[in-house]
């Protein structure tokens, strides 16, 4: 099927995967008012209004791009348990190399563009100044590697696609650093947070609304004009941090009626990992600014709304 360049559409039809993770489930809600959204989610999950659908499964995966016939799928699943990953290879494969290579295929097949979520863990940390999207990426771990293999299936499914990368995603729902903080910091006196490794935390809310900006902007343009960009964009919040200072952060701006933990900082060694992490994965996102006009707040911003609802959803568990 052939897009005439430059055709404005009306509605279009996006296929979401992983509408049950944090991503995933922003997306959700963010693309809603964009188009008609087929949701899907793992098949663990019991999600009202997604369909279920094993992404391990190539058969599946292709029976269901056929049957939605989209116009857009957006991708955010994936296998994202980094430790864990280093002695399940073959499923983080699965789902982080292969199901991408079968939705990219299918997306060509049908005339669809893929919109891929990739990882500041495709580099190796060695950098000391933000890495732009032309920085060669070099894996420290299983998932960063398998990630990256699936940005290149992306690339080379043969049709039109956006990979965004982004980093260090969180937010007041689903399993993430702030969560776990919040979590543990009720419980012990005492947290020791690794404070050499800096990235950017980004709220994943503001992923999702980012991506519904770019593919919202591309409707009176026509799907021509997202096609001409195509390609590796940077998505992240503005600064960095280090966990530590994410940690302190987070409890800074947390309202418990329970005393919470003393944080002590410790390095990478005391905190010793199954897989290793890139010491510096901060992201240069002036290109994503530049072609779309997107850029994310600094990430103090973002938590100081992200802890708004968690002190209220505190307080009303209280
Ligand atoms: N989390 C981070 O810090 C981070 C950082 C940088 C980039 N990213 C990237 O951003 C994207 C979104 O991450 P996230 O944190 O939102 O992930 P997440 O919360 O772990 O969600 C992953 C999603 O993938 C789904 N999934 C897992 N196995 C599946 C299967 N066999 N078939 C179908 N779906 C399956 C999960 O469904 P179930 O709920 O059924 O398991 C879930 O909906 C990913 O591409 C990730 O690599 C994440």
């Amino acid at each position: 099927m052939t897009v005439p360049p430059h055709t404005p559409y009306a509605r279009p039809r996006i296929l979401l995967t992983g509408a049950s993770g944090q991503l995933g489930w922003e997306l959700w809600r963010a693309l809603m008012p964009l188009g008609d959204v087929v949701c899907t989610a793992g098949p663990d999950q019991v999600t009202g209004g997604a369909e279920i659908l094993d992404l391990s499964s190539a058969a599946a995966t292709r029976d269901l791009v056929r049957r939605v016939a989209p116009d857009f799928i957006v991708n955010p699943a994936a296998y994202t348990r980094v430790d864990q990953a280093e002695d399940e290879i073959s499923l983080a494969r699965a789902l982080n190399a292969v199901a991408p290579a079968v939705l990219a295929e299918e997306a060509a097949r049908c005339g669809a563009m893929i919109v891929h979520y990739s990882t500041d863990y495709v580099f190796d940390g060695q950098a000391s100044r933000p890495y732009s999207e032309h920085y060669p990426p070099s894996p420290l771990n299983v998932y960063g590697q398998t990630k990256l293999e699936g940005e290149q299936a992306v690339q080379s499914g043969g049709g039109p696609y956006l990979i965004l990368r982004t980093s260090w995603l969180y937010g007041a729902r689903g399993n993430n650093f702030l969560s776990t903080i919040m979590k543990l910091a009720r419980r012990q006196s005492e947290l020791r947070i690794v404070d050499d490794q800096t990235g950017a935390p980004t709220w994943a809310r503001q992923v999702a609304e980012a991506t519904a900006q770019i593919l919202a902007q591309a409707a009176p343009l026509g799907r021509g004009w997202l096609e001409e960009r195509a390609g590796v964009y940077h998505l992240t919040a503005a600064g960095s941090t280090t966990w530590f200072g994410f940690a302190r952060a987070i409890l800074g701006r947390a309202q418990s009626s329970a005393p919470l933990a003393r944080l002590v900082p410790i390095p990478t060694v005391d905190f010793p990992t199954r897989a290793s992490r890139p010491t510096y994965s901060v992201l240069d996102c002036t290109k994503a600014a530049t072609v779309f006009r997107v850029a994310l707040s600094p990430w103090e911003e973002q938590l100081d709304r992200v802890m708004e609802e968690v002190n209220q959803l505190t307080a009303v568990a209280d």
